[in-house]
């Protein structure tokens, strides 16, 4: 582990009475080896249980006024789970996964999911812009999930309302693309969190952050 990091954002140890983290812990057991179609729908169904009946990730979730909030909770090598805070009015770029899985489930509010897909490359090598697909929306409880053979996409909150979501990215994502709306063009960019298990990590290196959260 680094020595550079504030002791306050280094890996914790788990809590055995903090639910969040026996979600973490079978979460963990079901991802560990490779993934399959059985081990994805018991990912859901943890997801969607957690959500439907828990409020323990309260004290984790910020809001920001610039941007939604990207809040880690549990990383290891096999996957991240992330909170998100979503200000009324706040989207995420239309965004890849990386190769990567990825699992949200909605925690409060409703949220949309717009999917897109890429047009094809012009043979000057200009992006060939943006298709979008479907629109759908997710409830408090709904879960979601997307790779990038499904499509790219973006997230955001429904009706002027703020939401919250929980995400899981197996593995982590680190760097991902993001596409200029009005041409397509993909850019590669490197993602980063607001805050670690509550504290705070604005302006400290993410590479910081995650050598002490990948073991
Ligand atoms: C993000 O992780 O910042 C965006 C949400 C998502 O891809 O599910």
């Amino acid at each position: 582990m680094t020595t550079d990091l504030a002791p306050e954002l280094c890996r914790p140890e788990r809590n055995s009475g903090c639910s969040l983290d026996e979600l973490t812990r079978a979460l963990g057991e079901l991802l560990d080896g490779e993934p399959t179609e059985a081990k994805g729908a018991a990912v859901a169904d943890l997801l969607r249980q957690y959500a439907s009946c828990e409020d323990s990730w309260r004290p984790y979730v910020t809001f920001r006024e610039d941007t939604y909030s990207r809040n880690l909770i549990w990383r290891t090598d096999q996957f991240e789970l992330l909170l998100l805070g979503w200000g009324a009015g706040h989207e995420s770029p239309i965004h890849d996964h990386a190769g990567q899985e990825c699992w949200m489930a909605v925690l409060e509010g409703e949220l949309e999911e717009v999917h897109f897909k890429e047009g094809d490359i012009a043979p000057d090598g200009a992006a060939g812009g943006l298709r979008s697909g479907r629109v759908k929306a997710f409830p408090t409880g709904g879960v979601a999930y997307i790779h990038d053979d499904i499509a790219l996409h973006l997230i955001r909150p429904r009706a002027g309302k703020r939401g919250v979501s929980l995400h899981l990215y197996s593995s982590p994502i680190d760097t991902c693309r993001k596409f200029c709306p009005e041409t397509g063009q993909p850019e590669s960019v490197h993602v980063a969190y607001h805050t670690v298990r509550g504290a705070s990590c604005d302006g400290t290196d993410p590479a910081l952050i995650r050598d002490a959260w990948t073991r």
